[in-house]
């Protein structure tokens, strides 16, 4: 029989703290009105100097674990989709693994920046499906702040801080349908950070250690790669538009989520959106809001879910899934 990996717990975690447009405004040139016509965002959260990327991962992580009924002695793989973790090493996957008190099973990174979260469940849900595991954690987490320019205007106001995190467990049920990874290295220079631990300098300090994007271009290829992904996972399944209950975006910037919705025919109603609240916080959203909208009861089991990401690299991907 067909082992498929079926999503059985979500968990989502936030920082306390919270900055609203009305706080940038005091910190850059900038208006509350501009950030919500260009972006929908009108606040995010951003972690305390004394948190981390794995605090972070661990509060999703065990809200997960607690939704699925199961406990860190079920778990026997750990993924976290992280551009920002704690350490150059351990992984963030071995803190939040020693912090959770398991031991032995495999526990990696995955870096595809926005797109992490899929890249993870997509290689969680091969590991279940060949019987190399039964019961994942697959989590996205980041603290973008920490490497963002305050002072700039154009990116500073994008970003949050949150991790969310879901249990994938082998079942006769599906599950995980299909998945779509893509990247394409050549768009390198429209979304990066300049520094890093091998690049000439060394560990990276001042400007380089800053996310740059050109933020116009990358809007534009966003929109078309969204769009294409949506037809190539729809033929993938031999599914229609109307098939698809939910689409669970990348919460980048609400243009971009209406567009895709557009592309699907789809109302607002069945798009989960949490950029508003959260910005956008990478590797985090898409399980993040995931989480929003099964824990408040809009996505319901046997519901068809299709998740989409895009972000530096170029990265994107689809997950279609079955709740
Ligand atoms: N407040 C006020 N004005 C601003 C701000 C700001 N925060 N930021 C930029 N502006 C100004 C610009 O200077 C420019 O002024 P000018 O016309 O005088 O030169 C004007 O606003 C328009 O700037 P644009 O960049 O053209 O604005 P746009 O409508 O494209 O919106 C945005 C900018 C929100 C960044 C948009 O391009 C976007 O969302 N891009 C894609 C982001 C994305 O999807 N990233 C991928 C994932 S992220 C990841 O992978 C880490």
């Amino acid at each position: 029989m067909t082992t498929f990996a079926r999503i059985s717990g979500t968990g989502g975690y936030l920082p306390a703290k919270e900055l609203t447009n009305s706080d940038l405004e005091r910190m850059v040139d900038t208006s509350d009105e501009w950030i919500r016509e260009r972006t929908g965002i009108k606040s995010r959260r951003v972690a305390d100097d004394n948190e981390t990327t794995c605090d972070l991962a661990e509060g999703a992580a065990r809200r997960a674990l607690e939704a699925a009924g199961r406990t860190t002695d079920d778990v026997d793989l750990i993924i976290v989709a992280t551009t920002t973790p704690d350490r150059i090493f351990p992984s963030t996957a071995c803190l939040l693994q020693q912090r959770l008190d398991i031991h032995g099973c495999p526990a990696f990174d995955i870096q595809a920046v926005c797109t992490g979260f899929v890249y993870a469940l997509d290689v969680a849900d091969k590991f279940i499906r060949t019987g190399a595991a039964r019961c994942a954690l697959v989590v996205g987490a980041e603290t973008m702040s920490r490497i963002i320019d305050w002072n700039d205007r154009a990116t500073c106001v994008l970003f949050g801080d949150g991790a969310g995190a879901v249990v994938l467990e082998a079942s006769d049920e599906p599950g995980i349908l299909s998945s779509h990874l893509h990247a394409d290295g050549s768009y390198e220079k429209l979304l990066y950070v300049p520094g890093g631990v091998s690049t000439s300098g060394g560990c990276p300090t001042g400007d380089d250690a800053y996310v740059k994007m050109r933020g116009n271009e990358t809007f534009r290829v966003a929109v078309n790669t969204l769009g294409r992904i949506v037809d190539e996972t729809l033929a993938a399944n031999g599914l229609d538009k109307s098939d698809i209950d939910w689409l669970v975006p990348h919460q980048a910037n609400i243009r971009i989520i209406q567009a895709t919705a557009r592309k699907l025919s789809m109302p607002m109603e069945r798009v989960v959106v949490t950029v508003d609240t959260h910005g956008n916080t990478s590797a985090a959203s898409v399980p993040l809001a995931l989480d929003v909208a099964v824990r408040d009861g809009r996505i319901k089991r046997g519901e068809t879910v299709l998740l989409e990401a895009f972000g530096g690299g170029f990265t994107w991907g689809s997950v279609l899934l079955k709740y």
